[in-house]
């Protein structure tokens, strides 16, 4: 070897071995069974619920999510994956998926369609956020959104759809908490009474609100800051100050949720770290003496956003929708040691082989299982029919076909049976019809 390219196979040795970055984590195949159980409960209720599937890219123009999320928003101001292209375009890894959804809507002329437009996603999202329980870089959520109608049914809608998935998905102690921000007719100058009353006790303020103040007063009511949280409870409240319409709306949804017995709270500090929503918002927790030990983080969130087609250059459509955070929701059916359905071990047969004609003809027989549609496991890497057997005990598998060298020559296979230990002999063209029967005796 020469000097220089065993230096270079020292260096190789040296590095450590790669690890995911901070914030985000891989699905291991023993995970999958959550997931799988949660996609197929949010697939078959919002079916149910006339929603249909969007997928929209996870890259977006940066431009989108600062004219719908919000400039003055933690979500753009600090959480962006954004970077520019060769070409000097900024573009981001999506955040959220409204913004999105509506970008499609408009692209797309739903416009056109039949109305209420209703959509729903299940996918990765990107916030640069400090890692912490419940809060990750990549996290997915599934949400749906409802266009072109301003009825407060729809606002209720999305919450009970999201509420039966928390039931289906066997989450306890559900509360939603719930508040109306008003609209362009009311809100400045609710916003306008809120910031007299913060500039009255500035100096206590912490130094996000301070800035908080100037560009986005309604967040002052958000922070979670011990000395914010006292000056909060003593606020203008909002719902004191909602025009006719917004009123009215409020309360339809409330009279509609109690209808449905919706397990609800008045938040009068809700508002949402988004700039798109008008007059309906809110977030469902479970209630914290489950987990009491912890502080309730939100399982997901929505509210209504009447404007946000217009701002993005569509006609006026009203929406509402909601977000669920999926890591969230298995952290909570961990804790609660929810039990869910496993990938059913469905092979009921296991295919051991020996010698090159017996890994032939097997991989031949694994062929017409599966033409056959009988579900069908095998080990070719080992070569060793004990230890192949093994594993076949260890899945719990019923039949165990052994495809040896001489069983191979004379057209034969060995049929065991796991649960005796008898063993017969069968021809290798009578083995699909043999098993199908003893399946079906079963
Ligand atoms: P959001 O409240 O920003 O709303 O997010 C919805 C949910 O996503 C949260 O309640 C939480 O469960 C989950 N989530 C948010 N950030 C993280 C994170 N860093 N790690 C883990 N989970 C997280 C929205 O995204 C809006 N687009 C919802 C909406 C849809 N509004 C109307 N339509």
């Amino acid at each position: 070897m020469s000097k220089k390219s065993s230096r270079k196979t020292k260096t190789k040795a040296k590095m450590p071995p790669p690890q995911s970055l901070k914030g985000v984590y891989d699905i291991l195949p023993q995970d999958q069974s959550h997931w799988e159980f949660i996609k197929s409960t949010v697939k078959k209720l919002a079916e149910f619920y006339g929603f249909q599937r969007v997928d929209t890219p996870i890259i977006e123009d940066t431009s989108l999510f600062i004219r719908t999320t919000g400039e003055a928003t933690d979500i753009v101001e600090k959480q962006m994956y954004t970077f520019k292209t060769k070409g000097n375009d900024s573009l981001t890894l999506r955040p959220e998926n409204t913004p999105g959804v509506a970008r499609a809507y408009i692209e797309h002329g739903m416009a056109n369609l039949q109305h209420p437009v209703k959509l729903y996603y299940f996918g990765p999202m990107f916030r640069h956020e400090s890692p912490q329980r419940g809060r990750y870089r990549q996290f997915h959520q599934f949400g749906f959104e409802t266009l072109g109608f301003n009825d407060p049914a729809l606002d209720v809608q999305v919450i009970q759809l999201f509420y039966n998935i928390l039931q289906a998905l066997k989450i306890k102690n559900i509360i939603i908490q719930i508040n109306s921000i008003g609209c362009p007719s009311c809100r400045p100058a609710y916003r306008a009474i809120l910031t007299d009353y913060y500039r009255g006790h500035s100096a206590k303020l912490c130094s996000d609100c301070k800035k908080r103040l100037k560009q986005n007063p309604l967040r002052l009511l958000d922070c979670k800051q011990e000395k914010c949280v006292q000056l909060k409870n003593q606020a203008p409240q909002i719902l004191d100050h909602l025009c006719e319409e917004c009123h009215n709306h409020f309360k339809n949804v409330l009279e509609f949720l109690d209808e449905l017995e919706l397990p609800y709270i008045l938040n009068y500090h809700l508002v949402r770290g988004l700039d798109y929503y008008t007059k309906t918002v809110f977030e469902f927790f479970t209630d914290k003496k489950e987990k009491d030990d912890e502080l309730a983080i939100a399982l997901g969130g929505g509210g209504r956003y009447d404007n946000l087609m217009e701002i993005l250059g569509g006609k006026p459509t009203p929406a509402v929708g909601l977000a669920a955070g999926v890591e969230r929701i298995i952290s909570q059916m961990k804790y609660s040691d929810v039990k869910v359905p496993s990938p059913a071990l469905i092979a009921k047969v296991f295919l051991a082989q020996l010698g090159t004609l017996g890994k032939k003809k097997s991989l031949k027989l694994f062929e017409q299982f599966r033409a056959a549609g009988i579900p069908i496991m095998e080990s070719l890497g080992r070569d060793s029919v004990k230890s192949q057997i093994k594993i076949a005990d260890r899945l719990k598998i019923r039949y165990t076909l052994i495809l040896g060298q001489k069983e191979a020559f004379e057209g034969n296979i060995i049929l065991r049976d796991m649960d005796s230990g008898a063993q017969e002999t069968i021809r290798l063209d009578k083995i699909i019809d043999v098993i199908k029967k003893r399946l079906k005796k079963k």
